[in-house]
């Protein structure tokens, strides 16, 4: 595939996937670092591997399994990416989201995308969920935007309006889903950088400057293309490591994955609340 994914290449991906499973997704999911056991919620699931689907991006992060789902969350049908691709990865930002525009032709309406993040924010803490309101998109801003190239023009405009990248509807029914299971959120601005390093404290002093409550290396890419295809989106970012600002804390993808374990389960409480409201 070419940084320039065509219509004809999703097509391809989207037939693949028609031919194998019947059920019409309304709900788009995608599963980020530690998180991946959050499939577990899903019934009537039937799975097909990101590496037998014609043109689709491997994921090569371990903590990310590389399995496309189908199936019932709160009786919603949902597609659940088990483990995304990375632009860090060496992928395009047009291969990163090749995805969602499969996703987009299944007839999603609703794009509820996770991650693991680094707090900015000096009140957050490790295992803390936020609920994404707006992004800075850095990596967007320095000329890598998904939607570089040719435009898809069945999916949507050229220049694109992101005044409301995360839709305010969404993230109100995730603030009440959220309080209704005890779960205590923040609400803030994610930003994603390209990775793979993680930042110095300099980045940190930088990123809290221009206005980030949390950091990452995905989800921007995202939401770009899914609202620009007119896919609703929810973002919820999960802290799995307090911000190096002193130059005295080490961040380690192990500690990411372990952070996992405990965000995923209230994640997953915000979103059973989302989508039963959703019917
Ligand atoms: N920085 C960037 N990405 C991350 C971090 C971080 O500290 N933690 C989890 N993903």
């Amino acid at each position: 595939m070419s940084e320039y994914v065509t219509l004809q290449e999703i097509e391809r991906a989207t037939d693949f996937i028609k031919q194998r499973v019947s059920l019409k997704p309304r709900v788009g999911m995608i599963l980020g670092s530690g998180l991946g056991q959050m499939v577990d919620a899903v019934t009537d699931q039937q799975a097909i591997l990101f590496k037998d689907i014609p043109g689709w991006p491997v994921t090569t992060v371990q903590g990310h399994e590389g399995r496309l789902v189908f199936g019932k969350l709160e009786d919603v049908p949902v597609v659940v990416m088990q483990g995304r691709i990375h632009f860090y990865e060496g992928y395009s930002l047009g291969e990163v989201t090749m995805p969602i525009r499969v996703m987009q032709l299944l007839g999603i309406e609703v794009l509820i995308v996770t991650n693991a993040s680094g707090a900015v924010n000096p009140d957050y803490a490790p295992g803390d969920v936020m609920l994404i309101n707006d992004h800075l998109s850095l990596i967007a801003m320095t000329g890598i935007n998904p939607l570089r190239g040719p435009n898809l023009d069945s999916f949507g405009e050229r220049f694109p309006d992101m005044s409301q990248a995360y839709d305010r509807e969404l993230l109100k029914l995730a603030h009440s889903a959220a309080k209704n299971a005890g779960v205590s959120v923040h609400e803030g601005v994610y930003i994603c950088l390209s990775g793979p390093s993680f930042e110095t404290p300099a980045d940190l002093r930088f990123l809290r400057m221009i206005g980030a409550d949390a950091v990452g290396m995905s989800t921007v890419p995202e939401v770009i293309v899914a609202h620009h295809g007119g896919v609703r989106s929810l973002g919820l970012s999960g802290v799995s490591n307090k911000a190096n600002l002193d130059g005295n804390t080490v961040t380690t993808h192990e500690e990411v994955l372990q952070a996992g374990q405990v965000i995923g389960p209230k994640m997953i409480k915000i979103i059973r609340g989302v989508l039963s409201t959703l019917k």
